[in-house]
């Protein structure tokens, strides 16, 4: 990545925009801007987006309180089904995952959305699909809550179905179409080497980490981006409230993928300006997000490659779910280089779902295993390792700010 300085070409992507590109009233812009590849339609999806702050944080008991109450009728429920029959319940997954991902692959809950109830000839007739394996497909998915069968053979939509429309800030039908995708069920189907070696199956079904696999394919990184948005519009007001952000004036988002987190705190933080870095191919989409939030002005963009260097010239360098991609070494390295670009009194944020070792309750173990499968070396780690691996790279772990499902753990120049 390059240092930052006005004279640097291929560094300010923003101030490079034409004038007339830049300065087109938002009306006149369309939110969904569709190109072409490898046969699939690409869309930098910004709808939704806009200069206002994301909905939240929701109180700090919120999510632990819900997600233990489910965990506990989960397990009454189990408690009076034959084990056998709860845990043929649990072999059937991979099922689950393909058939909501075919539901968000072909936009069935958004045709239910705008065309009301039907049946499943009337959806393939306007997706192209087989009728009769839609109509098992989707009679499979009501049986699960994901739409409503009717004596007739009408699907209509359920409160989970509607969760499968497109356009919502939470993007949950491109998170559901990311995990039933063809980059993602290979690697699940090579679980037993990673098993016996503790190696990342994406990379030796791929032959390529997931991010530079992403590089040839961009209808799967834009899907993957889409996802990542949703989830991070809801972390973004979380470390929002969490760090005091007050303190900082110019702050760099490593691996900040289109800029969802930063815009969230430029939007809450009229002070701060900010340094988006990412791989080329994501900076590339980035622009619109930042304008629809209405803080490009206040943004550079840093196309580059965080193994290589991080851009000088902040104050505070955030991390969000970018260790966690990574085994030790690499995720030091990524460190080191953020190190190498501070001063004294400059600050290391690093935000990530702390997973203790023997900690099972909340979302943090099962990701876990995602990022075991899916990612090179990467792991939910427990406050312990994270302060093993600030000390690697130079910094002393000072203050963590904890919520679920994720913390800011600050770290400081030794
Ligand atoms: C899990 S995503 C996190 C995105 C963002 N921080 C967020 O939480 O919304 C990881 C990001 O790291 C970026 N990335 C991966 N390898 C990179 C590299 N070598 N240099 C720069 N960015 C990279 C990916 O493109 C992706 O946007």
């Amino acid at each position: 990545m390059n240092d930052l300085g006005p004279s640097i070409p291929g560094v300010d992507a923003v101030a490079q925009s034409s004038d007339s590109e830049r300065h087109a009233p938002a009306a006149a812009r369309t939110a969904v801007h569709p190109l072409r590849s490898h046969g699939h339609a690409v869309e930098h999806d910004d709808r939704g987006l806009s200069p206002r702050p994301f909905p939240g944080p929701p109180p700090r008991w919120g999510l632990p309180l819900v997600l233990g109450l489910r965990r506990m009728l989960l397990r009454l429920a189990d408690a009076i089904t034959p084990p056998a029959l709860a845990m043929f319940d649990r072999a059937v997954g991979v099922g689950r995952t393909q058939i909501v991902g075919a539901i968000a692959r072909h936009r069935i809950a958004d045709l239910v959305e705008a065309h009301g109830p039907q049946t499943a000839a009337e959806l393939a007739r306007r997706t192209g699909l087989d009728a009769d394996a839609l109509h098992r497909t989707l009679r499979a998915a009501a049986w699960d809550g994901i739409f409503a069968l009717d004596a007739r053979g009408r699907f209509s939509q359920t409160r989970l179905s509607r969760a499968l429309c497109s356009g919502r800030l939470d993007r949950m039908r491109e998170g559901c179409e990311y995990m039933a995708s063809p980059a993602m069920g290979p690697a699940w189907c090579d679980y037993e080497r990673t098993l016996q070696t503790g190696g990342p199956a994406f990379d030796r079904v791929h032959g390529a980490d997931v991010w530079r696999f992403f590089e040839g394919r961009p209808h799967d990184r834009e899907v993957f981006a889409q996802f990542m948005m949703g989830m991070t519009t809801a972390h973004g007001p979380i470390a929002a409230s969490l760090y005091p952000f007050a303190d900082v004036r110019r702050l760099c988002d490593v691996g900040g993928g289109r800029g969802t987190m930063l815009s969230e705190l430029l939007v809450r933080h009229p002070h701060l300006s900010g340094v988006l870095c990412d791989s080329p191919g994501v900076i590339a989409s980035a622009r619109s997000l930042l304008e629809r939030r209405g803080v490009a002005e206040r943004v550079t963009l840093a196309p580059g490659n965080f193994f290589e260097s991080v851009p000088r010239g902040a104050d505070a360098y955030l991390l969000k779910n970018i260790l966690h991609d990574w085994d030790d070494a690499r995720a030091v390295q990524v460190l080191g280089n953020v190190r190498r670009a501070m001063e004294p009194g400059h600050k290391l944020l690093v935000v990530e779902d702390i997973v203790e070792t023997n900690q099972s309750h909340g979302l943090g173990p099962v990701a876990d295993v995602h990022m075991m499968i899916v990612c090179s070396g990467g792991r939910e780690r427990s406050r312990a390792e994270f302060a093993r691996l600030f000390e690697s790279a130079g910094f002393a772990l000072a203050r963590v700010f904890a919520a679920q499902p994720i913390a800011v753990l600050e770290g400081v120049p030794r």
